[in-house]
């Protein structure tokens, strides 16, 4: 027997301690118009198992949730089933795309009465979901545009550290038994966790939500590149990086600055009905060239650089390794130039990075796949690079 009942905060959380510390993320949630056909392409493309779900058969009456996981990533695709639900007016003006970035607190009650003291604003009122094996609360703010962040405790047979082992993620899920997720299991794409996740605001609202995340959230800034670093002739954008508190998440805020051509931040804002919203999520692997190696093999469609990228990137690369005491790029790159996988350094190490192209038919959400050796940037050098071929790509669909 499932209940859902409010709540209000309970739970034994030491006084001490950070209502607002982020212990993992627990979820990040999209809204799809097609869960059970969305959930068959990023399994069958980058490898996730379909490992739980919720719809008709499990009690789930206004929506349907498959849970994709892959190493500590857990992404909940979400599709409404009647057109009151709120997924549904979301998914007419948005198309596909992320709705929630959710992070595992101790206290999810607690969590949401600090962020809302700090002044956030209310998205879902804490509330219980229980049955007689344990019980998750859920409670969420608003963030920039159409994006919440809730904040999920968990108790009983639904901690995370079970989840993670394959337990079931909440009351009415159950687990999935697909072809797919044995073939996965044979032929791993090595991804393990959401390195950063950036969004897109409206023209001047960058400093906004800086100061947003350090005041609600307790974030602080982490790096910041103006946009003489990252324009082209053509298009710019701003961008600064906030960090959570013990950096288990990074997520850059950009926005469109003036260029003679339209940028891609105001050419996602345009596909997204003139709202914010999650551009890309880059999800971490240890070995960049296998996992994109089997990435392509399955048919992720990666963005493509121009030939040109690769006859002055190992200068550039290797001079700022040599000035600052690493070891070269240790990758083989007559490989790296043929899985067309971009590289870039600072004074802590290397990247490597590659970014698909959308991954709906609107140009807005996209992933990256990124591995570190030391950098702890966002790929800073390739910027300009890597603007140069997605103008190439707003090019051909006339948007630019
Ligand atoms: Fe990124």
């Amino acid at each position: 027997m499932t209940t859902v009942t409010p709540k209000s905060s309970s739970n034994p959380v030491p006084a001490s301690a950070d209502p607002l510390q982020l212990i993992d993320v627990d979820h990040v949630r999209f809204y799809v118009g097609n869960a059970k056909q969305a959930a068959y392409f990023y399994a069958h493309t980058f490898g996730f198992q379909i490992s739980q779900i919720a719809d008709l058969t499990t009690g789930s009456r206004d929506e349907a949730d498959y849970l994709l996981t892959q190493g500590n990533i857990r992404i909940m695709l979400t599709t409404p089933l009647n057109k009151e639900h709120p997924a549904a007016d979301e998914i007419l003006r948005y198309g596909d795309g992320v709705k929630d970035v959710a992070f595992t607190v101790a206290d999810a009650t607690k969590a949401y009465e600090q962020a809302i003291k700090n002044g956030g604003v209310s998205a879902i009122e804490p509330r219980e979901i229980t049955d007689d094996r344990g019980s998750v609360t859920v409670a969420a703010i608003k963030t920039y545009g159409r994006c919440i962040h809730s904040f999920v405790s968990r108790t009983g047979d639904y901690v995370l550290p079970n989840v993670k082992k394959g337990g079931e993620f909440m009351p009415v899920f159950k687990k999935m038994d697909s072809p797919v997720n044995e073939y996965n299991a044979k032929h791993p794409c090595g991804l393990k966790f959401v390195d950063h996740l950036v969004g897109n605001v409206e023209e001047g609202k960058m400093n906004h939500w800086v100061k947003w995340y350090e005041d609600v959230m307790g974030f602080a800034m982490f790096k910041h590149f103006d946009d003489a670093d990252i324009s082209t002739e053509y298009s710019a954008l701003m961008s600064k990086v906030m960090a959570s508190g013990n950096h288990l998440i990074k997520m850059p805020i950009n926005e469109p600055a003036e260029g003679k051509k339209k940028s891609q931040i105001q050419e996602y804002l345009e596909w997204h009905d003139m709202t914010p919203g999650v551009q890309h999520l880059a999800l971490r692997t240890d070995d960049e060239l296998s996992s994109v190696a089997e990435l392509r093999r399955r048919g992720v469609d990666f963005l493509n650089l121009p030939d040109s990228y690769y006859d002055i990137v190992w200068d550039r690369v290797n001079k700022v390794l040599t000035e600052n005491g690493h070891e070269a790029v240790r990758e083989d790159h007559d490989r790296i130039k043929d899985l067309g996988i971009l590289v870039d350094a600072d004074d802590e190490g290397y990247l490597l990075q590659l970014f698909t192209k959308p991954l709906q038919d609107r140009p807005t959400l996209f992933f990256e796949i990124i591995s570190r050796r030391g950098s702890q940037s966002f790929g800073k050098g390739n910027f300009k690079a890597l603007f140069e071929a997605l103008e190439l790509e707003q090019e051909r669909r006339g948007n630019l």
